[in-house]
C-alpha cells in the first residue's frame, strides 16, 4: 500500500484523466482542504465498459482512497457515477462505515438545470455508458417532472481529448456530427449538459457549432459549488477532512505517462506516485 502524507483528504476519482477537470475547479473554490486524486488509467476508459465492471473498478477505487485516509470520495467520473455509485451508496457504505460518504457528479448537476432551461427541453452529452444507464433522464425527472431529456453518446470524443486531436478538422466532424444528431431528436432544446469529465475540453469547438441561445453547462464548477454546501450542510464530516492545502496525485498506470498528460487537464504541472491495486 502508498502511504500518503496528509491524513484526512478529500478523495477524488476519475477512471483517468477526466476528473482532473473537476479537481480544479473544486481546489479553486476549497483551497483549504487536503485532496487525494486517484485515476484509474490502467484499466480506463470506464465510458464502454459494462455495468458490472464499472462498478467493480470504481468500488475498488473507492475503497483504496477510504484505506488511504478519505472520509468522503468524490466519484469526479460521469460513468462511475452512472453506473456504480447508487450501488455503492446504498448496498456497499452501509457494510463499509456508515460514517464515510460518497458522492457523484450527476446530481449535483441535475440539481441546477432548472434555473438555465426556459423551454424545459434538455439536451445531455456523454460516453456510451453514461448515456445507456438513463441515469441523467432519471435523475432530472425526479427534480423537474416535467423536463423532457434527450440524449446523445458522443463515443469519439473522450479520444480526441485523450490523442490530442482537439484542434484537428476530425474533432470539427464529430463535434458537429453528435451536436447534430441530439439538435435534430427536439429543436426545443436550450440547456445542454456536457455530461463527460472530457468535454469541457473541447467548449469552444461545442461552442462554434451550437446556437449562442442554447447554454451549455460544464460541470466542474457546479460540483465544486455544490459540494462547498454539501460540507457547509454536513458540519462533522467537514471537521474530519484535514486542511493542509495539500493535492496528491495517483495512478494505477505510469505516473510518467500520468504527469505528461494531466496538466492539460488540470491546468498546470502534475507530480503523480504509481498506485497499485
Ligand atoms: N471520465 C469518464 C466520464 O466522465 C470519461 C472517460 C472514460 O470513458 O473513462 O464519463
Amino acid at each position: 500500500m502508498v502511504a500518503n502524507k496528509i491524513k484526512k483528504p478529500i478523495g477524488v476519482f476519475d477512471s483517468g484523466y477526466g476528473g482532473l477537470t473537476v479537481l480544479k475547479e473544486i481546489v479553486t473554490v476549497l483551497p483549504q482542504y487536503d485532496y487525494l486524486y486517484l485515476g484509474d488509467n490502467a484499466r480506463s476508459p470506464y465510458g464502454t465498459r459494462s455495468f458490472e465492471t464499472v462498478y467493480d473498478y470504481t468500488l475498488e477505487c473507492v475503497q483504496q482512497l477510504f484505506s488511504m485516509g478519505c472520509e468522503l470520495v468524490i466519484l469526479a467520473c460521469n460513468t462511475a457515477s452512472a453506473k456504480a455509485l447508487r450501488n455503492i451508496q446504498q448496498k456497499d457504505l452501509p457494510l463499509i462505515d456508515t460514517n464515510k460518504r460518497v458522492l457523484g457528479v450527476i446530481r449535483p448537476t441535475t440539481e441546477i438545470v432548472g434555473a438555465y432551461s426556459k423551454t424545459g427541453h434538455i439536451g445531455v452529452l456523454g460516453t456510451t455508458g453514461t448515456v445507456a444507464s438513463n441515469s441523467y433522464p432519471i435523475e432530472i425527472k425526479k427534480f423537474y417532472p416535467k423536463m423532457i431529456v434527450h440524449q446523445e453518446a458522443c463515443p469519439m470524443w473522450v479520444s480526441l481529448v485523450e490523442n490530442n486531436e482537439i484542434e484537428s478538422d476530425g474533432a470539427d466532424y464529430f463535434i458537429q456530427k453528435y451536436l447534430g444528431l441530439l439538435l435534430k431528436q427536439d429543436k426545443e432544446i436550450d440547456t445542454i449538459i456536457l455530461g463527460c469529465t472530457h468535454y469541457p475540453l473541447l467548449i469552444n469547438k461545442i461552442k462554434k457549432y451550437l446556437p449562442p441561445s442554447i447554454t451549455i453547462l460544464s460541470q466542474g464548477e457546479i460540483v465544486a459549488d455544490s459540494l462547498c454546501k454539501y460540507l457547509e450542510q454536513h458540519i462533522e464530516l467537514e471537521q474530519k477532512c484535514s486542511k493542509g492545502g495539500v493535492v496528491e496525485f495517483y495512478t494505477t498506470d505510469s505516473s510518467e505517462n500520468f504527469d505528461k498528460a494531466a496538466s492539460f487537464f488540470y491546468g498546470k504541472a502534475v507530480k503523480s506516485k504509481h498506485l497499485e491495486l
